[in-house]
């Protein structure tokens, strides 16, 4: 078979061991050959693609970011896209079958490709572990041990200092990756979008730690609802597929704890570099197995399928299943990482 793959949305530590075991899985067991399209849906719809061979992955598995290149392009929005554009962007170019790895919105585009016809597979990633259907999203690991890394940081230079240290960490809607780095740092508070917490209440957890004289760590996820608001602080406009661009409420926190209770407090936004560097063992091992899965599902033509994480096993999914809502954090996993909070 001739396959293309391709990798949409934000990047994502991961991403370059599936394209390899994808393309060796390929080579090695069914003789495939492979393309790589170039930034997203935006390489399919223009026909944007060059060879990929056993050279090009050699070494990948351990390789941060992409060497497809991504972007948020939409493959119904984008000029020349929709699955008749696209499918005959594939006869044309002699494509059977296309891997797509991407997050929510890639993986929503796929979904409806495949329903038109395509012959189309899924892989999800995304650092923020919201997809559901999956178990675990390779990236997240990465992303928490990055997260956990700088929030070390910054509890020595905290303690140094008798400050109230607050870290705003990725995410979108949902809180896996403040739960996780919060609790694996030893964080004081933790803010999450699935859970209202009011800032009375943040400040007497604050309070007591200061009070024993430890300096206070507060982890709020980018996606967290301050009191009274309807909705996240998203206010950098829109990114290139619509999305609100969120962030800033770690700033906003911080001075509501130095407001109101007088300690001296910063905010550190951790941003892109929760996305950047080298995947973790655990992500390299779960894109891998993924991307074994990924061909495989191609030589099933189990279009509009995936491969997903259940338990240890690597397993199919239907796309419909990993995007019917987000998977958010449940009450009791936040009730668990609370019994530590403030005292
Ligand atoms: O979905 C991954 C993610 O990193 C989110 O956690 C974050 O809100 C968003 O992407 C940032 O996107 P961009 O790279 O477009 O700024």
């Amino acid at each position: 078979m001739r396959i293309g793959l391709l990798t949409s949305g934000g990047d994502c530590p991961g991403l370059n061991a599936v394209i390899r075991s994808a393309v060796l899985h390929g080579i090695k067991s069914h003789s495939d050959e492979f393309v790589g399209f170039r930034a997203g849906w935006k390489g399919l719809i223009e026909g944007d693609y060059f060879d990929l061979t056993r050279q090009d992955v050699r070494g990948l598995a351990r390789e941060g970011g992409t060497i497809l290149g991504t972007s948020r392009t939409h493959p119904y929005n984008h000029p020349g896209g929709g699955p008749e554009a696209m499918a005959a962007q594939l006869e044309h170019h002699q494509i059977d079958g296309v891997i797509a790895i991407g997050g929510e919105g890639t993986l929503a585009g796929a979904k409806r490709l495949a329903d038109a016809g395509l012959p189309i597979v899924g892989v999800p990633k995304t650092i923020d572990n919201d997809l559901r259907a999956t178990d675990y999203t390779f990236g997240f690991d990465t992303a928490i041990s990055i997260a956990t890394n700088a929030m070390d940081r910054l509890r020595t230079t905290g303690e140094s200092h008798h400050r109230c240290m607050v870290a705003e960490v990725m995410g979108r809607h949902v809180g896996w990756i403040a739960l996780h780095s919060g609790m694996a740092a030893g964080a004081h508070a933790i803010l999450i979008p699935e859970q209202g917490v009011t800032m009375d209440q943040l400040c007497e957890w604050v309070e007591q730690v200061h009070s024993r004289g430890r300096s206070p760590l507060v982890v709020v996820a980018e996606g967290f609802i301050p009191e009274g608001a309807e909705e996240a602080l998203a206010g950098k406009g829109a990114d290139a597929s619509g999305r609100p661009r969120l962030g800033g409420v770690g700033e906003w926190v911080t001075q509501q704890i130095e407001d109101r209770t007088g300690i001296e407090s910063r905010n550190t936004t951790l941003g892109h570099i929760q996305r950047g560097g080298n995947p973790t063992g655990f992500d390299r091992v779960l894109a891998t197995r993924f991307g074994i899965k990924a061909l495989d599902l191609v030589h099933e033509q189990a279009w509009g399928d995936m491969a997903a994480l259940r338990g240890t096993e690597i397993v199919t999914a239907n796309l419909s299943a990993a995007l019917d809502g987000l998977k958010e954090v449940p009450a009791d996993r936040y009730e668990e990482a609370k019994i530590l909070f403030g005292r």
